[in-house]
C-alpha cells in the first residue's frame, strides 16, 4: 500500500510517500522561516497563504521524485490537527480533494500521533510497547504506548511545552525565529558551570512538567548579569548553555522515572525537541544505564514532516478506518481520544 502524506499543520508545508514494501519513497518539507522570521514568530494567516501557495507544486515534487503517477498512490493522509485552524484546512481540503479526484481513501491524521510513530520509520524500528517522550512547540507529553491508538498520558506540561520554552528564551537571548535551534547553537559556546537553572518539578514525584519559570530565570539572569558583564556574548551564550542543561536534566529524569513507572524497556523520542543533539547524548547515556534502549528517528523526521503523516495514515488506513467526503479539521485534539487499532506486530500487509 502506497500513502501520500501532508502536513500542514503550522509553518511548514510536508509531503511524503511512503510505501508498506520499499518504505519511505520521497518526502520534502518547505520551511516558511524567512516568511516568520521579520515578525519573530509565526503569524498564522501568512502560514496558510503560504501553504495555499507551496503544497500542491510540493506533492508535485515529491511524486516525480518518487517516480509516481496519480493512479500509484493507494491512500491520503492528512494532518486533521491540532494545530492552526487556517493551515490545517490548507492541507485537509487538498488531501480530501486529491483523494476524491483519484478515487482512493482518505485519512485526517492527528500531528501527535505522526510525531509519536515517526521512530517507527527508522531501521532497527522500536517494537511496541515503549514510553515515548514527545517534545515539540506546541506539547510536552510522556505517553505509555501499547500500539497504535493504545496511548495513556503519563504526564505533560502544566504551563509552557518545552519548545515554546526554548522559543521564549530564545527571545529574551535575542536570538531570531525559530528560537529552538538558534539557543541551541549558542548553547555550545556556552560555559555550563557559570549558571546552574532549576530542574522544575523534579523534587516531587509525578511525571508532569513547568518550563515557565525557566525563561523567567533566563530574563532575571540577563537582567542582573548582563550590566556588568565584560563580555555580553559569552554572558548569553552562557545563558543558554545552562537553560539547555536545566530543560534536558528534567526531560532525562522525568523518562527514568515513567520508565520505572511503567517497567517498559524503551524509550522514544519525538517532535521538534528531540532533534537537540545534547538531549539525545544525554537521554541516550542515561537511559542505556539504566538497563533500556533509546530510539529516535533522524533529525529531519523530528521536526515537522510530511513522512510521519503518511506512515501514519497508513497504519489506520490499512486497518480499515478512513473519512468521509466531509472533513472537519480541529485546532484542538486529544490524542487519547484516538480509536485503538488492534494489536498487530510490525508487519507491513
Ligand atoms: O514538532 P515541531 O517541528 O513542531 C510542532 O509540532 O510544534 O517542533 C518545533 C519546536 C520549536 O519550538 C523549535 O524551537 C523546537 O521544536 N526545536 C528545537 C530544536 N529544533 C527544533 N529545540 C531545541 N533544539 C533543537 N535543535
Ligand atoms: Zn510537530
Amino acid at each position: 500500500m502506497r500513502v501520500l502524506g501532508i502536513e500542514t499543520s503550522c509553518d511548514e508545508t510536508g509531503v511524503a510517500v511512503y510505501d508498506s514494501a520499499a518504505g519511505l519513497m520521497a518526502h520534502a518539507v518547505y520551511s516558511q522561516i524567512a516568511i516568520h522570521a521579520q515578525y519573530g514568530g509565526v503569524v498564522p494567516e501568512l502560514a496558510s497563504r503560504d501553504h495555499v501557495r507551496k503544497t500542491l507544486p510540493l506533492i508535485r515534487e515529491v511524486m516525480d521524485t518518487a517516480g509516481l503517477s496519480a493512479g500509484a498512490i493507494d491512500g491520503v493522509a492528512y494532518t486533521a490537527g491540532p494545530g492552526l485552524i487556517g493551515a490545517l484546512l490548507v492541507g485537509s481540503a487538498l488531501g480530501r480533494s486529491l483523494a476524491w479526484a483519484w478515487g482512493v481513501p482518505a485519512i485526517g491524521v492527528h500531528h501527535m500521533e505522526g510525531h509519536l510513530l515517526a521512530p517507527l520509520l527508522e531501521d532497527p524500528a522500536p517494537p511496541f510497547p515503549f514510553v515515548a517522550l514527545l517534545v515539540s512547540g506546541g506539547h510536552t507529553q510522556l505517553v505509555d504506548v501499547e500500539g497504535v491508538g493504545r496511548y495513556r498520558i503519563l504526564g505533560e506540561s502544566l504551563d509552557d511545552a518545552a519548545g515554546e520554552a526554548f522559543d521564549k528564551t530564545a527571545k529574551i537571548l535575542d536570538l531570531p525565529y525559530p528560537g529552538g535551534p538558534e539557543l541551541a547553537r549558542l548553547a555550545e559556546r556556552g560555559d555550563p558551570r557559570r549558571f546552574r537553572f532549576p530542574r522544575p518539578m523534579t523534587d516531587r514525584p509525578g511525571l508532569d512538567f513547568s518550563f515557565s519559570g525557566l525563561k523567567t530565570f533566563a530574563l532575571n539572569t540577563l537582567r542582573t548579569t548582563l550590566p556588568d558583564a565584560a563580555d555580553p556574548a559569552q554572558t548569553r551564550a552562557d545563558i543558554a548553555r545552562a537553560f539547555e542543561e536545566a530543560v534536558v536534566e528534567t526531560l532525562v529524569i522525568k523518562c527514568r522515572r515513567a520508565l520505572q513507572a511503567t517497567g517498559r524497556q524503551r524509550l522514544i523520542l519525538a517532535g521538534g525537541v528531540s532533534a537537540n543533539r545534547r538531549l539525545r547524548e544525554r537521554m541516550n547515556a542515561a537511559i542505556t544505564a539504566a538497563g533500556a534502549e533509546t530510539f529516535y528517528p533522524r533529525p529531519a523526521l523530528c521536526t515537522d514532516n510530511g513522512a510521519m503523516i503518511a506512515y501514519a495514515g497508513w497504519q489506520r488506513l490499512r486497518a480499515g478506518q478512513h473519512e468521509p467526503l466531509c472533513f472537519a479539521p480541529r485546532a484542538r485534539w486529544a490524542m487519547e481520544s484516538l480509536p485503538a487499532l488492534e494489536p498487530r506486530t510490525l508487519d507491513n500487509n
